[in-house]
């Protein structure tokens, strides 16, 4: 539900770094499921421990088609494009946007919580007029001349209202084009609860979408692109990611997953709570980001830092010496 939060934060550390940060070295593209629903985390240490060469994230999104390209490495961590809503599917410069990514993103996420409201970060799109927008501009992606895409969905909130909105979404589709209603090769879901509703909700879209259809015939796999436990204490929000990212590893169903998501609590959002946060306020990784890195089998431990910090302050003192410096001459002259 939340999403957008700080994504264009701009700083005027965040415009000095790539003159100075060497990346952290790249790793080889981990093919795990594992990834981060990225909310702009604008703290250089935090991005280096996300991706570091022991990190078993692969890939992130942030909810738009723009990657954070200064802070988290192509070669690290495959970035997933998203188009969030009309506006964004009907402008040109959108596409432009997405067919000049880096050959390793390969898959679009299209919608976010079309069901849900603007001012929860939902879009907030007719299912009739989604799928007029979905045929229209984002199937093209799939069978683009100069470069396929795997596209997918919208992702709708996991409730009663999102499931009655891709069903009618469906129907849409279908008016509009017979043969192919809307196709996809992939499934988004969001899920903001306890373990066991996370279950009944992917069985609910495993239901809807491929009934007892088997592999073989194109039975479609799910991303789960938001999921966390809101407003609950950190000794709950350690369970029940401890038990889905079991459920979620072994799953069958499920070919990628984010947690929501990479920040630190202070930048948690009112409606989620402080405890789905991946670092505390210094940046320490919090329980939950240790466990999220898989902890110390992976060599990640609660209050670890990221590297990248001090250099980055050496660098900001660097040059407001210099600019002292320059200042004075020019004064002196
Ligand atoms: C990805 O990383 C995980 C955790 O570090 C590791 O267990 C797994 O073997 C890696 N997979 C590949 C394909 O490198
Ligand atoms: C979508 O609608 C078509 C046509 O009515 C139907 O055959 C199909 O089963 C529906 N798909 C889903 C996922 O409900
Ligand atoms: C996760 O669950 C397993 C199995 O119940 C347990 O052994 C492990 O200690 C748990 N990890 C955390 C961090 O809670």
């Amino acid at each position: 539900m939340p999403s957008r939060r700080n994504q264009h934060l701009l700083s005027p550390i965040k415009l000095l770094l790539p003159l100075l940060l060497l990346h952290p070295s790249a790793h080889a593209q981990n093919t795990t499921k594992r990834g981060i629903a990225y909310a702009g985390n604008p703290h250089r240490p935090d991005n280096n421990l996300l991706q570091s060469p022991s990190s078993p994230l692969s890939w992130y999104y942030n909810w738009s088609p723009y990657p954070n390209t200064n802070l988290l490495s192509p070669s690290s961590l495959e970035f997933v494009p998203l188009i969030h809503g009309l506006d964004g599917a009907q402008d040109p410069q959108t596409r432009r946007q997405i067919n000049s990514l880096p050959e390793s993103s390969k898959h679009l996420l299209s919608f976010n919580e079309p069901d849900g409201t603007t001012d929860s970060g939902g879009s907030s799109i007719e299912p009739e007029d989604a799928a007029r927008a979905y045929i229209e501009h984002i199937v093209p992606y799939r069978s683009g001349r100069a470069r396929k895409w795997l596209i997918s969905h919208p992702s709708t909130t996991g409730s009663p209202r999102g499931l009655d909105w891709l069903r009618r979404f469906n129907e849409s589709c279908y008016e509009i084009d017979a043969e192919h209603g809307c196709p996809t090769d992939f499934i988004a879901a969001h899920w903001y609860g306890a373990f066991d509703g996370l279950v009944s909700w992917l069985r609910a879209l495993e239901e809807f979408y491929n009934g007892d259809r088997e592999v073989e015939e194109g039975r479609l796999r799910i991303w789960v692109t938001e999921l966390a436990l809101p407003q609950a204490d950190v000794e709950a929000t350690v369970e029940m990611m401890n038990a889905s990212l079991r459920y979620l590893d072994e799953s069958e169903s499920v070919e990628r997953y984010a947690w929501f998501g990479g920040f630190r609590t202070d930048d948690a959002n009112e409606w989620t709570g402080d405890a789905v946060a991946l670092f505390d306020g210094d940046g320490g990784l919090t329980r939950l980001g240790a466990l999220y890195l898989g902890g110390e089998g992976n060599g990640f431990t609660e209050g670890q830092k990221g590297e990248g910090g001090a250099r980055a302050l050496a660098l900001n003192m660097c040059l407001m010496v210099l600019c002292l410096g320059i200042s004075v001459i020019m004064s002196g002259s």
